[in-house]
């Protein structure tokens, strides 16, 4: 563990990082925010309730805004917009070293507090296509695969969820894929990011993507988005893993290292 603190230390003094401590989906009440749809209007969109217990359970704690711990994502979310903001960037990757460092909690997190920011505009799009696992954290039926848009068999307002938060659309993912490296570094895919960033002039795309050094898909994606989130999973990964990690990332444009599963707990504000 010792080790591994030493690493994440490395990597917070070469790089600027954004850190939120860990994690740990408490607090009972649930959130119904099922009021309007802000400026935004998804008639073509299939909207769902999703079930606050549930959430509870997979640690997508900001649903719930009366949860504390919540403000772990709000601050992360500031920071990272602010910086998106500066820089003009519109897409981001989620990733980490290696599998279950908690990047598709993360993702889901930050995709709930960013849409419940001020104007934007938030797309979470489950590309982790070997282990697709949005749609299982936030309780959603899928009808459709990725691969069933990619190959002209649905349209994208067919696949798009809005789980009943303003401002928030998800694309989730029902099916993994052997292959997907291939479509990862594709003309199409390059083609479609441009698309759905383009779509709103507030818009926030999330990528949730694989881990950097167990398959060649995330590193075959990132030429596709502005910047990039690395996901570290305390007592997780080892620090060469970190460090190579950081050598892989290192012509990206970083927002910083999240250090998830923490052991330090969160003292809240007031
Ligand atoms: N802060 C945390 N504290 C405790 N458990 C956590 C925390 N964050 C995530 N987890 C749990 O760790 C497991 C892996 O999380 P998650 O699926 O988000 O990781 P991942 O990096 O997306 O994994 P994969 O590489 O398999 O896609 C899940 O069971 C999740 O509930
Ligand atoms: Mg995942």
């Amino acid at each position: 563990m010792e080790r591994i603190k030493q690493a994440i230390e490395k990597v917070k003094q070469n790089k600027k990082t954004v850190s939120s401590s860990g994690v740990k989906g408490n607090g009972p009440a649930v959130n119904k925010s099922g009021s309007g749809l802000g400026e935004f209007s998804y008639v073509n969109t299939k909207t769902v309730e999703l079930d606050g217990k549930l959430l509870e359970q997979n640690r997508i704690i900001v649903y719930n805004q009366q949860d504390i711990k919540s403000t772990i994502f709000d601050i992360l979310r500031t920071k990272i917009i602010s910086k998106m903001q500066q820089n003009g960037w519109k897409t981001i990757a989620v990733t980490s070293p290696t599998q279950g460092c908690g990047k598709t909690v993360i993702s889901v997190n930050l995709a709930i507090s960013m849409a419940r920011y001020n104007d934007f505009s938030v797309m979470l799009a489950d590309f982790d296509l070997k282990k697709p696992e949005v749609a299982k954290n936030l309780g959603l039926t899928v009808d459709h695969s990725i691969m069933d848009y990619f190959n002209g068999q649905v349209e994208l307002e067919e696949m798009l969820v809005n789980p009943g938060i303003p401002r928030l659309v998800v694309l989730p993912n029902n099916k993994a894929y052997k292959d997907s490296s291939t479509l990862m570094s594709s003309n199409k895919m390059k083609g479609f990011v441009e698309d759905v960033k383009d779509r709103y002039a507030s818009r926030i795309v999330i990528f949730d993507l694989p881990p950097l050094l167990a398959t060649d898909d995330a590193l075959a994606f990132l030429p596709n988005v502005d910047c990039v989130l690395l996901v570290v999973g305390n007592g997780m990964c080892s620090k060469s893993e970190i460090e190579e990690s950081m050598r892989l990332l290192s012509s990206k444009n970083f927002l910083g290292t999240v250090l998830n599963k923490s052991d330090d707990e969160w003292r809240g504000y007031a």
